[in-house]
């Protein structure tokens, strides 16, 4: 399901965070070279498991039809950190993130010439606002806290969308006072929310009716056998004793089981 590549010609960095993702050429076992957004393990809050998220998520993401670029395996080499030049502090944080994390990395595959991000407060066209909900329904029942209006990781081009940057979904242990979105009080989506908590496509979103009949649809053909095939694509070096990624499945079967109750939460919170 996640094509393996090795990480062959550096660009450039592309986040200006601690993480540093950079833009990569890629290629395949033919020598063919593909640009990635690729993420290096070191880099990520949570390392490997965030590795292991970024990717469980853009699979099933894709198999919602999301508009989410295609994830890759990166193999990366000390040969290949040794070509990335020092030229500055974004230079050396990638550098440094890459020697860390030789074997493999997370790869998205670069979007095409013309995407970038949308001003802050305006509106999205019309015709993107199903869309939108269904962007913001998978985020809030994946708990993904990092599409925000001070973090949108997304990215536009006329009427297409692409959603990335998914390592912190699905976090849930330990946190306090954190119930499932299917439960009653499980979404809260308060009026006012800071720009740093408030969902991108919150304030478009409520304009309109909610309508996830096609999410959801979709969202419940996810058999245990597509989980267990997302299970078998992850690495076993991002996957330590297995038990943060069983959690993950285990709760993606929850939410699969109460999508109904998810819906309703949801509806509730938005109105
Ligand atoms: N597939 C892609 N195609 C084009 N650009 C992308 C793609 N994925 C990510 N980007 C760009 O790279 C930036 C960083 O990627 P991402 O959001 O996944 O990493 P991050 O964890 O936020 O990094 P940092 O914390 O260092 O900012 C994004 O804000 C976006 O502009
Ligand atoms: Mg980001």
């Amino acid at each position: 399901m996640l094509k393996t590549v090795v990480a062959s010609r550096f660009a450039k960095p592309m986040g200006y965070g601690k993480t540093a993702p950079c833009l990569i050429g890629c290629e395949d076992a033919d020598g063919k070279e593909t640009e990635l957004i690729v993420k290096f393990g070191a880099g990520c809050e949570l390392k490997q498991r965030g590795l292991a998220t970024e990717a469980l998520v853009a699979m099933l993401g894709a198999d919602l039809d999301l508009p989410v670029p295609e994830p890759f395996l990166v193999d990366v080499s000390a040969q290949f950190v040794a070509t990335i030049p020092e030229t500055d502090e974004r230079h050396r944080r990638a550098k440094a993130n890459a020697r860390a994390s030789l074997g493999l990395n997370f790869g998205s595959k670069k979007l095409p010439p013309g995407f970038s991000s949308h001003p802050k407060g305006k509106r999205l066209p019309g015709s993107l606002l199903p869309l939108a909900a269904e962007i913001l329904a998978f985020d809030i029942f994946l708990a993904n806290p990092d599409r925000v209006v001070a973090n949108a990781n997304f990215l536009i081009k006329g009427e297409s969308v692409a959603i990335f940057d998914h390592e912190l979904a699905l976090f849930t242990e330990g946190i306090i006072g954190w119930v499932e979105p299917w439960k009653p009080g499980g979404i809260a989506l308060l009026k006012n929310l800071p720009d740093g908590q408030r969902h991108v496509f919150l304030d478009d979103v409520r304009r309109e009716p909610l309508d996830l009949s096609r999410l959801i649809g979709a969202f419940e053909t996810i058999s245990d056998v597509r989980l267990n095939d997302y299970r078998a694509a992850v690495p076993p070096v991002w996957i330590g004793d297995g038990k943060a990624l069983d959690r993950m499945l285990d709760y993606l079967r929850g939410l699969r089981q109460n999508l109904d109750s998810a819906v309703k939460e949801l509806r509730k919170a938005l109105s």
